[in-house]
């Protein structure tokens, strides 16, 4: 489907109100094994369409891929669903219009998981686009496409993704997706502030749907409204997703058990009681791999996904493992907390695993696809010195830690991608970031938003009084829009393209500059 014909396949379905099905041609006899709770199974009878969050696919694996769907007729509203099972078939085909079918089969969405299904499709071929739809009763899906990885260790001359971040639902409509669905990509990669947790502000382009989330309906209610955004369920149904998360998906600037500063639930065991809700919704709602689903509070999201010989995506999170920011957070001066030996922003677990990693991959490119810019960013202009101690400027003993590792390991070409920020930037990362003539180590590609922070500009007077002070630093641009990278064997290629505006729906999207990093020689280079 492309994307035009998505868009009139989602608008009519969607027009269409209080259609109540008839019996599916499921019962549950057939699939009575696979029940995962005692609960009888339900015939599917839906209110209304029950696809409107659309389709999604991700974790690309050689020979599988995980898709994803929810049925929810009534989205914001707690999705609609009666608190039954109800079966749900799934096709995956390799034609677009679903007729050479390669596997198939009938999950059982349940009220545990908000009638959302994930399916581990296996046996598939490696490097070839799939399409897939899913049933349930007599309604059907759209139809999403999704590409399996290169085998390990094969040739790859070619790939493409897009790198994405920050879509604050109020702040923006989300065109930039509207663009990346129609390109050419592999795989589309989120570093984060998937949604945004804050209430309604008034004035906006468009509204959140309630007061600041804290519980677990909040918490899907959100995801479900951003996900009901065309835009986004086009991108989703073109490409499959690597998905990480950043602050947003629980609150604002939180540190593994730590609430943000002057928020009222600071006792930790209530925070936590937040973060597992806030996880468990994130993990209903996004392609994960079964190995992610929340325990309680936690849940695992670090992982490794490689491509070829050509590509390996470290893919960190560093929220859930993190130490207190230091100096009470903000744009400061360093305090003794940034030195602090003891402090991490990966955990020490999730640190090991990253050094590992690096250490054996077998690819070309090393990409770290994780939250935070690494570079540091001195944000005052000629004497003294201010660092936003959210991000790894805070993190000294794990910043250095991890640069002195790529100096002397030299793991093959080391990439850090990263969001956060609303804005784009091309850094090298150093040795010392103090003393510019250092080794540079890797280099650093930092996504704007899609729609956080509105329109924004090309350029930022604060922004570029500091320049100067951080010769690391090649580009800045504080529009929308993503980065789109093209790796070859040679070289890797950053196309920073930036959105005329978000504030209405017929922005135009552009290419402000190009950036590569050459095979074998760390640091960015503007092209
Ligand atoms: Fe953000």
């Amino acid at each position: 489907m492309d994307y035009q014909n998505f868009q009139r396949f989602l608008n009519s379905r969607i027009k269409r109100r209080n259609f109540i099905i008839g019996t599916g041609a499921l019962t549950g006899l057939a699939i009575a094994s696979q029940i995962p709770h005692p609960r009888a199974i339900a015939k599917a009878r839906f209110s209304d369409y029950p696809f409107k969050l659309g389709v999604a696919s991700g974790e690309p694996y050689p020979n599988s891929v995980v898709i994803w769907t929810r049925l929810a007729p009534d989205p914001v509203n707690g999705g609609g669903m009666p608190l039954v099972n109800v079966p749900i078939r799934w096709e995956v085909a390799t034609d677009s219009n679903m007729r050479q079918i390669v596997a198939r089969g009938t999950e059982i969405a349940t009220p545990e998981l908000a009638h959302s299904v994930r399916v581990v499709v296996e046996g598939l071929q490696p490097e070839r686009w799939y399409w897939y739809r899913f049933i349930s009763g007599k309604e059907a899906s759209p139809i999403g496409r999704t590409r399996t990885a290169p085998s390990p260790g094969n040739y790859v001359n070619k790939f493409t993704f897009a790198l994405a971040s920050c879509q604050h639902y109020e702040q923006g409509y989300y065109t930039a997706y509207k663009y990346m669905a129609q390109e050419n990509l592999d795989l589309v990669v989120h570093v984060g502030d998937y949604i945004y947790e804050g209430p309604i502000v008034q004035g906006r382009v468009r509204q959140h749907n309630g007061p600041e989330i804290k519980t677990l309906e909040d918490y899907r209610n959100r995801h479900a409204l951003y996900k009901t955004d065309p835009n986004l369920q086009a991108a989703h149904a073109a490409f499959p997703w690597i998905v990480t998360w950043d602050d947003h998906e629980v609150e604002n600037n939180y540190a593994n058990a730590i609430s943000q500063l002057d928020d009222d639930d600071q006792d930790p065991i209530e925070f936590l009681a937040r973060r597992a809700v806030a996880y468990q919704a994130y993990y209903e709602h996004m392609p994960l791999r079964p190995f992610s689903r929340p325990q309680g509070p936690n849940m695992q999201l670090f992982r490794r996904l490689s491509f070829g010989n050509l590509a390996t995506f470290h893919v960190l999170d560093t929220r859930q493992y993190r130490t207190d920011q230091p100096c009470e957070d903000g744009v400061k001066e360093r305090c003794a907390g940034t030195f602090d030996p003891n402090a991490t922003i990966t955990g020490k677990a999730q640190e090991d695993w990253l050094l590992e990693g690096l250490n054996t991959s077998q690819t070309q490119w090393n990409i770290l696809a994780q939250q935070v810019p690494i570079a540091q960013r001195d944000m005052t202009p000629g004497e003294g010195a201010t660092f936003s101690m959210d991000k790894w400027d805070g993190y000294l003993a794990s910043r250095n830690r991890l640069m002195s590792f790529l100096e002397q390991r030299k793991p093959s070409n080391p990439v850090s991608l990263a969001g956060d920020v609303h804005s784009h930037w091309a850094m090298d990362l150093k040795a010392d970031f103090d003393q510019p003539d250092s080794t540079t180590v890797g280099s650093e590609f930092v996504c704007t938003s899609i729609s956080s922070g509105g329109n924004g500009a090309d350029t930022n007077p604060t922004v570029a009084a500091y320049l100067p002070d951080n010769p690391h630093i090649k580009f800045y641009n504080g529009q929308r829009g993503y980065v789109r990278c093209l790796l070859t064997p040679i070289n890797w290629q950053a196309d920073f393209l930036v959105m005329s505006n978000v504030t209405t729906e017929s922005g135009t999207i552009s290419k402000r500059a190009s950036f590569i990093v050459e095979n074998g020689r760390p640091g960015v280079q503007q092209v």
